[in-house]
C-alpha cells in the first residue's frame, strides 16, 4: 500500500461535510463487475445505509408532510443504476420496498456523443416514475445523480457535456430536480461512504473508531482506500465524519485507473505488449485453462486512446499461475514508476 497523494486527476474542492441542512444526501457509488474484490458492497446497501444516515444526521422531521420516496441515480463507469427508495413515516428508507434497475453502458461512454447521455436515463426514470406512482407523485419525489470515476477520467469539458445533457432529461423528467443535484462526486467521498457502509454492515458504526474496519473498494474505474488514521493527514485526504456523538477522522484516498475493468485493461496492454497475444488470441495466465472469451473493450477516455481493434481480441486461459502472478506483479511495478502511482 501507500500513502500519500495519488489519486489521478483530484481537483482541490472544499472538504464536503456529510450533512446537508434538509435535504438527504443520497449519494452513490457504482461497481464494475465483481470478480475480484475481496470486500465488494452491493451499491444498493450502499446508498439505502447513506440515505439512512443523512436522513437520522438531518433536523427531526417535523409536521411538513414527508416525501415518501428518494429517488438516486447511480452514474459508475460500467452502468448507470436507478435507486428508489421508499421511506417510512420516520423518513428512513423501508428496504423491502426499495427498488433498482440498471442500465449499461456507462454514462462515460457518451464521450463522443454527449447530447445522448441524458436519454439513456430515460428508461431508469420511467421504472422510478412507475415505481412511485406516477406522476403526481414523481412531482413530489427528489431526483439526485450521483456519477464516480467513468466520469471522472473524462476532459473536463466532455464530463460537463455529459452533466447538462443529464440535467437536461431529469429536469423534464416531473421529479423534483435542481441542477446541482447532478454531479460527479470526489473519489475520497465515494470512499467515505463505502467505508460508512461497510461499518453499518458489521456494526462498528457509532462505536470507538479505533474498532471500525478499513475498506479497499473496487470499481470499475477507481479503487477506494478509507481508514481510520490518527496520523496528521494532508487537508485532501482528511474526512471528518460525524455520526451521533462521535466523531472520525477518515483517510481517504480514490486511486484513477485502478478500479478491477481498468485493472484487467491495464495488465491486457501489459501482455500484448509482452508478445503474449498470437494471431489475435492474448494468452491469459490469470485465466483458467480452456476459457476463452472474444473481449469487447469499451472506450474509457473518450475513445482517442484505444483502437477498434482491440474488440479483435480473445482471451484464452492457460491456467499459470506463476506466471501470472509474475506478471501481475510486473505491472504493479510499472505502476509504481508511472505518474499513476502504485498500490
Ligand atoms: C477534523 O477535526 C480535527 C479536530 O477537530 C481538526 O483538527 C481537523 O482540521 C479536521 N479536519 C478536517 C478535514 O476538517
Ligand atoms: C491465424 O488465424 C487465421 C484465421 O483465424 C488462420 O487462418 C491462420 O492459420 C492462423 N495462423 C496461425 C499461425 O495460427
Ligand atoms: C483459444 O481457445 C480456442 C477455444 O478453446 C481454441 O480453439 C484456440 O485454438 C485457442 N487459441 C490459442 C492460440 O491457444
Amino acid at each position: 500500500t501507500h500513502r500519500g497523494g495519488v489519486g489521478g486527476g483530484r481537483t482541490p474542492h472544499p472538504r464536503p461535510t456529510m450533512r446537508e441542512p434538509t435535504k438527504p444526501l443520497s449519494p452513490r457509488p457504482s461497481r464494475g463487475r465483481c470478480r475480484l474484490c475481496g470486500l465488494c458492497l452491493g451499491s444498493a446497501l450502499l446508498a439505502i445505509v447513506v440515505s439512512t444516515l443523512a436522513h437520522l444526521l438531518s433536523p427531526p422531521p417535523q409536521p411538513a408532510p414527508s416525501p415518501s420516496f428518494s429517488v438516486v441515480i447511480d452514474g459508475g463507469s460500467t452502468g448507470t443504476r436507478a435507486h428508489v427508495f421508499s421511506l417510512g413515516p420516520d423518513g428512513r428508507p423501508d428496504l423491502a420496498r426499495s427498488a433498482v434497475m440498471r442500465v449499461s453502458p456507462g454514462l462515460s461512454s457518451f464521450a463522443a456523443d454527449t447530447a445522448r447521455a441524458g436519454e439513456s436515463l430515460r428508461p431508469l426514470l420511467e421504472f422510478a416514475k412507475d415505481k412511485v406512482g406516477g406522476e403526481g407523485a414523481a412531482a413530489a419525489t427528489e431526483v439526485r445523480l450521483m456519477a464516480t470515476a467513468g466520469l471522472r477520467l473524462l476532459e473536463e469539458s466532455v464530463r460537463e457535456a455529459i452533466l447538462v445533457s443529464c440535467r437536461n432529461a431529469l429536469r423534464a423528467s416531473g421529479f423534483r430536480f435542481e441542477d446541482s443535484w447532478a454531479k460527479v462526486i470526489p473519489g475520497s467521498d465515494e470512499g467515505v461512504y463505502a467505508w460508512v457502509a461497510a461499518n453499518y454492515a458489521m456494526g462498528t458504526l457509532g462505536g470507538d473508531p479505533h474498532k471500525t474496519i478499513g475498506i479497499i473498494e473496487l470499481g470499475g474505474a477507481s479503487a477506494q482506500l478509507t481508514f481510520v488514521s490518527d496520523e496528521v493527514l494532508p487537508l485532501e485526504l482528511s474526512t471528518n465524519f460525524t455520526f451521533g456523538e462521535t466523531t472520525y477522522t477518515l483517510y481517504s484516498n480514490s486511486f484513477l485507473n485502478f478500479g478491477q475493468n481498468a485493472a484487467q485493461d491495464s495488465y491486457r496492454e501489459m501482455l500484448k505488449s509482452r508478445g503474449s497475444s498470437k494471431n489475435g488470441t492474448l494468452v491469459d495466465p490469470c485465466a483458467p485453462k480452456g476459457f476463452s472469451h472474444k473481449r469487447k473493450v469499451l472506450a474509457r477516455t473518450g475513445g482517442a486512446s484505444r483502437s477498434n481493434l482491440e474488440n479483435q481480441y480473445v482471451d484464452n486461459g492457460s491456467g499459470n499461475y506463476k506466471e501470472c502472478r509474475s506478471s501481475s506483479l510486473m505491472m504493479m511495478q510499472e505502476g509504481k514508476d508511472s505518474r499513476k502511482g502504485s498500490y
